[in-house]
């Protein structure tokens, strides 16, 4: 669908707040709409940033957006070589497979407002699970140190080093959500809420319409 969702104006908002969480990562979002996400990790210095829909017009609007801001790149290869470049992708939930995701290193994996439709939720759980896993056996994490002024909820690591994943999203319908929940405690995934540790800057002032408070905003990792 090619309109912005608050939840992705959040998620933006949490980037340009705790830029560090993204300087020098590899990030992989789900769903990417619009592409605002990879814009905002583009801004702080993602070493890499992947943008991924499972929607193909959803995929061309998102790559004449990223060309607009001369931002699209088509070859991973030159992903790879050239920094604080995007990639589009198309992944949908349903069809992917480790090997669609091997070439993809990720540090960090994205998403805004994609919890909604429960008929896919055991899919994205699914996904979720082998982008945090990471089990291609590709994946190097290069985590840096908690940083002083972050909250240890929001930072970017875990115990293990393993790929974190941030989520946000606005509970339209409480079993979608709860049908998620417990769709990930069943794949053994940490679902913590930090909406109120990650308290983003308000740098979108001017986006009237938009209502924050109705935004949460959930780290996820692997359960090792
Ligand atoms: C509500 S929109 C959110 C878009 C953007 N993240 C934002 O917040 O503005 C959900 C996005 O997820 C994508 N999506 C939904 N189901 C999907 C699936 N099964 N596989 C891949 N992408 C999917 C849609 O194409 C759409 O772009
Ligand atoms: C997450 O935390 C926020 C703010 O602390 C709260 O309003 C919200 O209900 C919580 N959501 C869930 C799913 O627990």
């Amino acid at each position: 669908r090619c309109c912005l969702w608050p939840s992705s104006l959040f998620l933006s908002e949490f980037i340009l707040s705790f830029p560090e969480l993204f300087a020098k990562k590899c990030c992989f979002e789900l769903g990417s709409g619009v592409g605002l996400v990879g814009v905002c990790l583009n801004h702080v210095g993602a070493s890499k940033v992947i943008l991924t829909d499972g929607d193909a017009s959803t995929l061309t609007n998102m790559k004449a957006n990223m060309e607009m801001n001369n931002l699209h790149i088509e070859d991973s290869q030159l992903v790879k070589e050239s920094k604080n470049k995007v990639e589009c992708k198309y992944l949908s939930w349903e069809e992917a497979c480790e090997s669609d995701l091997r070439d993809y290193q990720r540090d960090i994996v994205l998403g805004a407002d994609i919890i909604y439709n429960p008929s896919c939720v055991p899919h994205l759980v699914r996904v979720l699970c082998m982008l945090l896993r990471g089990d291609d056996g590709r994946h190097e994490s290069v985590n840096a140190a908690t940083n002083g002024e972050i909250g240890d909820e929001v930072s970017g690591t875990t115990a293990t080093g393993g790929p974190v994943a941030y989520i946000a999203t606005v509970i339209r319908n409480a079993d979608t959500f709860n049908c998620f929940a417990k769709a990930a405690a069943d794949a053994k995934l940490s679902v913590v809420n930090i909406t109120s540790s990650a308290a983003p800057s308000s740098f979108l002032p001017y986006m009237i319409s938009y209502d924050r408070s109705s935004v949460q905003l959930l780290k996820i990792t692997l359960l090792s």
